[in-house]
């Protein structure tokens, strides 16, 4: 097949949600109903037993969240789906948005019982801003939830986007009757139970057959007013608006008892986009173009504390990959020759032959590769894109055997460079380097993994700063005057990018009032 049929048939996105609005649930029903995965329940039990590798790891499980993120790849409908796990936590934030720099479109899970939570807010935000396709399931209608109408307009109000369902639920809980399947005009009837497949349920074609009402109950009168309501209000499905990420494709069901999954993979294939250009500072990179480039987006630390290698995540951007292929780190000009490329399909790791744009591989080093890194067959190029979140939340870390400085600064550089932590270096000199997080959750994985990996006691100290923001500015005069004045609140990240580091929001509106010239920016993106 040629790379630009191979490109065609790949559907690359992530499941956003909220913790326990089901995103396991389903992970694991789409695999099922694609035939990557025999069993419900393997997804599962992995999320159990990945707890037991390493000690970092208890603390996931002691808090019951799911810190690390993977890659699934299945084959449905003639196309290869990869699908990319997003931690749920929102002290994890930082990460998961790096995941959505590299998908085409993004699956949004909600609790019908809780509708649009926290989380999935500041992850919306970020599949806004890049105009990433959405699609929506709402689930657990198995359970008294809230009222349909109510949702969507919730929805609307979060997303800033139309919502267009394309399936409505008959009754909710005890009543779920099923769904009203709104492109082929005929009923899935709900049944409960985990082994079912989609070809198993009872599908009714006369939606006008009185005996409906009777076997629904008021439930069903109930939705076809409401379907019709909304077929008034609502525009109808248009994809090109849901390309560009002005509307939402919305899927009603119960992930746990495998009802209205189907549909939301038929969506992923139908609707979900394939790979599109990417741009490089250099220029616009096709998919399917001849040669290779791909991007670091997400680097793994290996889960056994007792190897130091590092697993790098890299999207394919353009052209076929082939094992034992020579490629060139474009931020240091070597060259690496990967022979032990891991691909992820379900739980198993595989050895990957070839790979081709929008899949993820998995090139496992010893630090050769950075979050953000290029990797090219010799071309120079820049992918941007890449952000980096101003940290919210700020510690000062020393090293209580002073012997071991020179190991804390190692292990923070990597944790650094594995986008696990931000650590900055106070322009004044002495000063106790610098950690910044999205969520408090970071220092400790960041203390615990020194201690295990590094050998280093870590001690973590309250720091007076409250807020952080990357600095440029046009006029050399201008920067000069700023950081001369202002060396005591000034420190450098990993790649030396300058930053103001503020004690109070009020500071920092001072500050900008005195400096018009200077531009403080809330994210970096890389290169
Ligand atoms: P997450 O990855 O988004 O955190 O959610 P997860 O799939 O782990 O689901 C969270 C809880 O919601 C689980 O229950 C799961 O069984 C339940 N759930 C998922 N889909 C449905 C659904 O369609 N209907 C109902 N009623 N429940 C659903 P749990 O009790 O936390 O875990 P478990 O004991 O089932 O493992």
């Amino acid at each position: 097949m040629s790379i630009a049929t191979e490109v065609k048939r790949r559907r690359t996105f992530a499941i956003i949600s909220h913790p326990d609005a089901g995103k396991t649930t389903l992970t694991e029903k789409l695999l099922l109903f694609a035939g990557a995965i025999q069993i419900a329940g393997s997804v599962k039990a992995r999320k159990a037993s990945r707890h037991a590798s390493s000690d970092w790891m208890e603390i996931e499980k002691q808090r019951g969240i799911s810190v690390a993120s993977s890659v699934m790849q299945m084959e449905y409908r003639d196309c290869v789906i990869n699908l990319l796990d997003t931690p749920g936590h929102q002290d994890f934030s930082e990460d998961t948005y790096r995941v959505l720099t590299a998908v085409d479109a993004a699956l949004m899970v909600l609790d019908a019982a809780n509708g649009v939570e926290p989380q999935t807010i500041r992850l919306l935000q970020v599949c806004r801003a890049r105009n990433t396709p959405i699609i929506t399931f709402v689930n657990k209608f198995d359970r008294e939830v809230q009222e349909p109408l109510e949702l969507l307009s919730e929805i609307e109000s979060h997303l800033g986007m139309d919502t267009v369902p394309l399936a409505w639920p008959v009754g909710m809980g005890r009543h779920f009757g099923g769904v009203l399947d709104l492109r082929k005009q005929h009923m899935r009837v709900f049944q409960s139970g985990q082994e079912r497949r989609a070809g198993d349920d009872e599908i009714l074609t006369d939606l006008k057959a009185p005996e409906l009402n009777q076997r629904f109950g008021d439930a069903y009168a109930k939705a076809q007013d409401e379907v019709e309501l909304m077929e008034a209000a609502a525009p109808p499905f248009d994809h090109q608006a849901f390309l560009l990420g002005k509307q939402t494709p919305v899927f009603f069901g119960s992930a746990i008892n495998n009802f209205g999954v189907q549909e939301v993979l038929d969506a992923l294939v139908d609707f979900a986009p394939p790979p599109g250009p990417r741009t490089a500072l250099e220029r616009e990179v096709q998919p399917e173009e001849p040669k290779f480039s791909g991007v670091v987006f997400k680097i793994q630390a290996n889960m056994d504390p007792a190897h130091r290698d590092r697993v790098a995540f890299i999207r394919v951007a353009s052209g076929h990959f082939e094992r034992g292929m020579r490629l060139k780190v474009v931020r240091t000009g070597k060259e690496i020759r990967p022979n032990n490329v891991v691909s992820f399909l379900s739980q198993r790791r595989d050895i990957v032959e070839e790979a081709y744009a929008g899949d993820i591989i998995g090139i496992p080093n010893h630090g050769v590769l950075h979050l953000g890194d290029v990797l090219t067959e010799g071309e120079s190029l820049h992918f941007t894109g890449l952000p980096f979140f101003a940290p919210e939340l700020f510690q000062a870390v020393e090293v209580k055997d002073p012997l071991r400085i020179k190991q804390l600064r190692t292990g923070l550089t990597q944790l650094g460079e594995e986008g696990a932590i931000q650590v900055f270096r106070p322009e004044a000199a002495g000063g106790a380097l610098l950690l910044g997080a999205i969520g408090q959750l970071q220092f400790e994985v960041v203390a615990q993994r020194l201690k295990t990996e590094y050998g280093v006691d870590a001690r973590m100290m309250p720091s007076r700063y409250t807020l952080a923001r990357w600095f440029t500015c046009d006029d050399p005069k201008a920067l000069r005057k700023f950081t001369d004045a202002n060396a005591a609140n000034i420190a450098y990240d990993v790649v030396e990018a300058p930053a103001f580091l503020a004690t109070s929001s009020a500071q920092l509106r001072v500050v900008q009032e005195l400096y018009p010239a200077i531009r403080f920016h809330a994210m970096r993106e890389h290169g």
